[in-house]
């Protein structure tokens, strides 16, 4: 067998394999996905025969500091030599020195991190905390979100997910502000943040406010289509919750560690939060882990109470030296400051360039290497491009070499933190030719 046959064959008895064995997330089994993916470095992936993607879906928005730093994959190697797991209710110093960086880039006083094995149970905490915090009951989350897949965590979510997964009581939904199809008849970014705050006011007031314990935001909803909230919002829902003795939960699960060009989305809001979640960029998922960081009115709660809650990977050794190597290598090599460079002078400038010559894209918003281009049937009427048309751009995009991340009507332009600017000219490169067509059949 020649070198080319063999790594063919692996490309095949991957997607074999998978096909026989394998039960995948959130999808009809009988249509599975043929992309193999086997290695990668930095920005660009590519499968066992060498044939390359740019990835600009940072696989699911977590790959913040590119596939395979070498200096993370070290120090995981080394962790591994050393220990490879122990049990939470030891001390460890890893788990130590990552809790400390964590706590670095978050407000002061913030002191204490728990630490989950990803998104969706550090927000199943966070909400326990502020349950328990509080004595009260009930969660506030918005239509348009995504906080994970499990009991409480599904049915905070917002979107067509929480739908089939609703057993939990005590959650209640709102519109938060999305000015492009705005709930409240907005004109004005002003306008959309007085009105889906006057709209939470009401909601607040109408489900009895000493019955809720937390408002539970994605600071920037991601999935639901970068909906970076208007100037004001974020402040004007901090206001709300002080005056009735709700706690502000910030999902930064997705927008956090460097995404926006900012070690957390909300340092550009002027809002201090009394709960952090976290996963993702953290530490790319290289060992998958989460938690919840905590200010210190809650943590002291369980000063002499027990906290009702554990997990038995909690504070991983693996994880925890990805983390603390993580976050080094994103502080020394400058990599959220490139993330805020490159959204603003490439990313902005090239995708308004392709708005400005595509019918197709309704609206580009976004900041850092966190995007997201609305595709439209019909600017005028704002139509979402259907399905088909959607799936189409998918296939093109893999063809020509850019793994895209797609969600219902939009292209999320999300490519990991250290994205150049060439690999950035490469990227819209596809996209222009793409979108060139995309509305061929459509009027
Ligand atoms: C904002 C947000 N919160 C929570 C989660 C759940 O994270 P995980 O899949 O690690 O449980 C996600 C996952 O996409 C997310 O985007």
């Amino acid at each position: 067998m020649t070198d080319t046959t063999l790594t063919d064959s692996l490309d095949e008895r991957a997607r074999e394999l998978d096909r026989e064995h394998v039960f995948h997330s959130w999808s009809a089994q009988a249509n599975p996905s043929s992309l193999v993916i086997a290695s990668g470095r930095g920005a660009r992936v590519w499968d066992h025969a060498g044939r390359e993607y740019l990835d600009f879906s940072s696989q699911l928005v977590n790959v913040n500091i590119g596939h395979q730093h070498p200096s993370v994959v070290q120090a995981i190697r080394e962790q591994a030599e050393l220990l490879t797991t122990i049990a939470p209710s030891t001390v460890n110093l890893a788990r130590g020195e990552a809790a400390k960086r964590i706590v670095a880039h978050a407000p002061s006083g913030f002191r204490r991190v728990f630490f989950t094995n990803g998104g969706a149970d550090a927000n199943e905490n966070a909400i326990r905390m502020a349950r328990l915090h509080t004595g009260r009951d009930k969660i506030l989350s918005t239509y348009r979100s995504y906080h994970g897949n499990t009991g409480a965590a599904v049915v905070a979510t917002g979107d067509w997910r929480r739908v089939p997964n609703e057993f939990a009581r005590g959650h209640v939904h709102f519109f938060g502000p999305y000015l492009y199809r705005s709930e409240f008849w907005a004109e004005t970014p002003e306008q959309e943040g007085e009105r889906a705050l006057q709209h939470l006011r009401r909601v607040i007031e109408a489900e009895g406010p000493s019955s809720i314990a937390a408002v539970l935001l994605e600071t920037i909803p991601g999935t639901a289509g970068v909906l970076v909230p208007p100037p004001g919002y974020l402040a004007g829902v901090r206001e709300l919750c002080d005056r009735h003795g709700i706690l502000l939960i910030l999902d930064e699960v997705m927008c956090g560690f460097g995404r926006t060009g900012r070690w957390f989305a909300f340092d550009g809001h002027d809002v201090r939060p009394d709960l952090i979640t976290f996963a993702k960029g953290v530490n790319s998922g290289y060992v998958p882990a989460g938690g919840v960081i905590i200010d210190e009115p809650i943590a002291a709660t369980f000063d002499d109470r027990v906290f009702p809650g554990g997990l038995t990977y909690s504070g991983h050794p693996l994880a925890m030296a990805s983390i603390v190597a993580t976050l080094d290598a994103m502080a020394s090599e400058a990599i959220v400051d490139n993330a805020r460079d490159i959204g603003d002078t490439v990313i902005a400038p090239a995708l308004a360039d392709l708005a400005d010559r595509h019918e197709v894209i309704g609206e580009v918003r976004g900041e850092g290497v966190f995007w997201a281009m609305e595709l439209v049937a019909d600017r005028g009427t704002r139509e979402p491009l259907p399905a088909a048309a959607m799936g189409r751009i998918k296939s093109a995009l893999i063809e020509r070499g850019v793994l895209p991340f797609v969600q219902d009507n939009r292209i999320h332009v999300v490519p990991p933190c250290v994205v150049t600017a060439d690999e950035v000219a490469e990227a819209v490169a596809a996209y222009d030719e793409v979108l060139g067509t995309a509305l061929e059949g459509e009027n």
